[in-house]
């Protein structure tokens, strides 16, 4: 028997109690061996170059120092994930077709915004909280069940809105958009973007920053006024704060030229020798263009068929030589029954496939797909 102990945030984890004697458990080998490997610690690596980048932003534009984090544990309770920054009880992010729990109270973080309350109740006003974050989703360029966000957070005193004559949310709205702005332009230089409106529980008002990225919006972070409910029970009552969430990976595709978010997790030395530590102008040179190989697959579906978890077998068998997988043809005949044909893209970011190679990943992922899924071939 083969026991791998991972030690994560002081906290020891034996992969086998973790995975296998909990049936609430949904975390697969493939993000189960992702645990522990802190892109974001590796100052040569695009991820870790980038975080530096932002905390120098943040060093040399502000006058108070942010407390940096970037080794707090990514197992964290239910209450840290979901209910401490007010999230619903009946919210689809905290179903198992969105969320990997470990087991029915710990869940591998999704945001870092799981970190917001413990770092308030320890008394910090202004840090930054980097680390590895985990989605179930589907799969395409800018998707991956593993990716690394940054959490900024502020907090302000009366004394500081007071004499702006403005009303303590707008000052903090204000104030936050400034930040993301001179922090758009520290990385990027001139840059098209926009502010979106939108939800979520943590934050009102609450906005997106897109950034525009070869012919596309990119969303690629999520911010607002943090809720007063949130600073109230964690020792702020009388404060108003901001908070931000940014996808490093989405923005460092941008910054580097990174044409597939598989890449970040190569150890192809042609890959990792393209960076260096403390640079943010050098562009990527891809060093495959290795066509894709696309294979279609149509079943009849059941009523718990969702396309994470089709997506989950299908990364299983064929791990990071899945580039996307996208439906192409859906339909209920008279009976009620419906059918979906999914195509699936195999590209290796590292070298050819051999059509044998990719015959047998075919083979294989639709023998799961009929196990794990229990949906009937076409
Ligand atoms: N936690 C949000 C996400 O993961 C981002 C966010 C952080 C939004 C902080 C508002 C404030 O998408």
């Amino acid at each position: 028997l083969v026991v791998s102990i991972l030690e994560l945030g002081g906290v020891k984890i034996a992969k086998d109690d973790v995975v296998r004697d909990d049936p609430t458990n949904n975390v697969p080998d493939t993000i189960f061996s992702k645990l522990g490997m802190q892109l974001h610690r590796r100052n040569q690596h695009p991820i870790g170059i980038l975080k530096n980048a932002i905390y120098e932003y943040f060093d040399t534009n502000f006058s108070t120092k942010f407390d940096k984090f970037d080794e707090l544990c990514p197992l964290v309770s239910v209450k840290q994930n979901f209910d401490d920054v007010l999230v619903p009880a009946d919210h689809v992010s905290r179903s198992y077709n969105d969320t990997y729990y470990v087991d029915s109270q710990t869940v591998l973080r999704c945001h870092t915004s799981a970190h917001q309350a413990e770092l308030l109740r320890e008394g910090h006003t202004h840090f930054l909280v980097t680390g590895d974050v985990y989605r179930r989703d589907s799969i395409d360029s800018t998707h991956y069940p593993v990716f690394h966000q940054m959490e900024g957070f502020r907090v302000f005193s009366p004394d500081e809105w007071e004499p702006s004559g403005l009303d303590a949310t707008s000052y903090a709205a204000e104030d936050l958009k400034k930040c993301l702005e001179g922090l758009a332009r520290h990385l990027f230089g001139a840059v098209e973007m926009r502010w979106i409106d939108t939800y979520f529980p943590f934050t009102n008002p609450s906005f997106e920053l897109e950034i525009y990225f070869k012919e596309n919006w990119l969303e690629v972070l999520g911010c607002g006024v943090t809720e007063q409910e949130i600073l109230r029970r964690n020792g702020r009552p009388d404060n108003v704060a901001w908070a931000f969430g940014l996808g490093l990976e989405r923005l460092a595709m941008v910054l580097f030229d990174i044409p597939d978010i598989r890449l970040f997790w190569s150890n192809d030395e042609r890959f990792i020798s393209q960076f260096c530590s403390g640079q943010l102008g050098i562009k990527f040179k891809p060093f495959s263009k290795y066509p894709p190989c696309y294979k279609d697959m149509s079943f009849w579906i059941n009523e718990s068929f969702t396309e994470n978890n089709l997506c989950e077998v299908i990364r299983g068998v064929a791990g990071d030589l899945v580039e996307e997988v996208s439906l192409i043809d859906n339909f209920t005949n008279k009976k009620g029954m419906t059918s979906h044909c999914y195509r699936i893209a195999y590209r290796s970011m590292e070298r050819s496939l051999t059509d044998e190679e990719i015959n047998d990943l075919q083979w294989n992922v639709r023998e799961q797909v009929l196990n794990k899924l229990n949906v009937v071939l076409r």
